[in-house]
């Protein structure tokens, strides 16, 4: 499947492309929230926490590879980026386990629940010190929004083209499904 033709009309700028990541995936979870207490939703929200699997994945590789060695580089904060790299393990490791849980599972909805308030609790360190210390710090945003965007099609692509390329790079028990492509 083609990348969606939203994604062209995302910002270039480094911060904004992660911020609006961000806002997808409090979205994602906030769909999930409101399903939550619902019964006969389980293939939405299967689909959801699918969405938000897969959001999350791409989402770290991304800052992993390009937005953190620069961060780290231009901010020397190490405590700051350590504790980052520390909360995307800590991340990976709920997705690794929600990836393998459906709804109805013992600790599923529980799992979802404290991933969200990990991701909140990650993405607005992110959005605040870290954004601030990315605009002082003299990093050319607009040609790092570029090169995370090419990177995000490409494991887009890749991702279609092989799901468990995934399995490759993450150690983890396994995609539950193929995943979606965003839309
Ligand atoms: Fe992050």
């Amino acid at each position: 499947m083609a990348p969606s033709g939203k994604r062209q009309d995302r910002p270039a700028d480094a911060l904004a492309l992660l911020r609006h990541e961000h806002d997808r995936i409090r979205q994602l979870f906030a769909q999930f929230e409101r399903l939550r207490d619902i019964e006969d939703e389980d293939e939405r929200k299967a689909e959801l926490v699918d969405e938000i699997c897969y959001e999350l994945a791409l989402h770290a590789i991304v800052e992993d590879e390009l937005f953190y060695p620069l961060l780290r580089a231009a901010a020397e904060d190490d405590e700051m980026m350590d504790e980052a790299e520390v909360e995307h393990a800590g991340v990976r490791e709920l997705v690794s386990q929600l990836e393998v849980m459906y709804p109805g599972d013992d600790h599923f909805e529980a799992t979802v629940a404290v991933l969200a308030e990990e991701v909140e609790h990650h993405v607005a360190i992110e959005e605040t010190d870290m954004f601030d210390t990315a605009r002082s710090s003299g990093i050319d945003l607009a040609a790092l929004g570029r090169k995370m965007q090419a990177r995000r099609r490409e494991l887009d692509e890749d991702l279609n083209e092989a799901p468990d390329v995934i399995d490759a790079m993450e150690p983890h028990a396994g995609m539950r499904l193929p995943p979606r492509v965003p839309d």
